[in-house]
């Protein structure tokens, strides 16, 4: 079983009467590339201000690596690095200066300040530009400058407010495969906010959409595969037969085994064709459940938001 790094209980933050973030319940896992998908107002950055301990919680807790972030927010806020949404660089420093500067700031031992910044200035691939001013740089550039600058105190969480927003479709790409590897090789566990689907859905172990402060979905990138619907068998037995059977019906765009489930990903509601399948076979079923893939809910409540 993995860490738990980040959990949240019935977080929520109210401004008066307007409910900010509802009642969050939150688990994730260490090195995981957790995505929190959500229209303008939707509680992302409100969410990620409570676990910096930025922002009070107006009910509920939260714990980074089992520090509750209220109180003890040292311990929490030592083991995270942020990315802000717009990232606090100076435009007259070097990419270098930039990061000495952080560096002294954390208390980053001087001898192994020098080598510690040229490592990051590689890692996010700007090490030809590290006596730049970085007022010279494209915004793609800064915001993976600010990543560097994050990762300067070596934070297990790096927790990243709409790191792709303004950026073009090539710088984007540029940093979600660094948060990837960041993840997957380093064991960093990245939490970020986006509020478009289609850069985030083939990165990330996990998305959630969250709505006016509430989390309407949740679930793996491959439940965005285009299409309707995603419905979930829970079975006594499974076998080869019944996945190549399900997979044949029409409209069936991926069958998934995991564990004792069967994932089904459909273009259209398939409910019946699957009844059938199961009736006429006669498995146990002890359990099944239908939701609308993630894409149809994030379009859903994205033209909501913006009607
Ligand atoms: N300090 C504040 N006082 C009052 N209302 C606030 C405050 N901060 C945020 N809000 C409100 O809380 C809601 C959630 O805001 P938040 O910034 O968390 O959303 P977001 O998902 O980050 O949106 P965006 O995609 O625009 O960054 C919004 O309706 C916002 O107006
Ligand atoms: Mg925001």
């Amino acid at each position: 079983m993995k860490n738990l790094v980040i959990k949240t209980v019935n977080l929520t933050k109210k401004y008066g009467d307007f409910t900010a973030v509802k009642s969050l319940n939150l688990e994730i896992y260490e090195g995981e590339f957790f995505c929190l998908l959500g229209p303008n107002g939707a509680g992302k950055t409100t969410t990620f201000l409570m676990l910096l301990g930025l922002t009070r919680p107006t009910y509920g807790s939260a714990w980074i690596y089992g520090h509750d972030v209220t109180k003890n927010p040292l311990e929490a806020k030592k083991r995270v690095g942020f990315v802000p949404e717009v990232p606090g660089l100076y435009d007259d420093l070097t990419a270098r200066e930039n990061l000495v500067f952080t560096a002294e700031l954390n208390g980053v031992p001087k001898g192994i300040r020098e080598k510690r910044i040229m490592d990051l200035l590689e890692k996010v691939d700007l090490k030809e530009w590290a006596d730049v001013k970085v007022g010279k740089f494209s915004r793609g550039m800064k915001q993976r400058l600010a990543i560097a600058d994050a990762l300067i105190k070596e934070p297990k969480v790096l927790i990243l407010d709409e790191p792709t927003a303004g950026i073009d479709p090539k710088g984007s790409e540029e940093i979600l495969s660094l948060l990837e590897i960041l993840s997957k090789n380093e064991g960093i566990t990245i939490l970020m906010s986006s509020h478009l689907l289609h850069y985030v859905e083939r990165y990330g172990d996990r998305i959630a959409i969250m709505s006016r402060g509430e989390i309407v979905a949740m679930g793996e990138p491959s439940s965005l595969i285009k299409g309707e619907s995603v419905i979930e068998l829970n079975l006594k037995e499974i076998d080869n037969l019944l996945v190549s059977e399900l997979g044949g019906i029409k409209g069936v765009k991926e069958v998934r085994r995991e564990g004792n489930k069967i994932i089904v990903l459909a273009g259209k509601d398939i409910r019946k064709e699957i009844f059938e399948v199961i009736s006429r076979r006669g498995d146990k079923v002890s359990g099944v459940s239908f939701a609308p893939s993630l894409e149809k809910i994030y379009a859903k409540y994205f033209k909501e938001e913006k009607a």
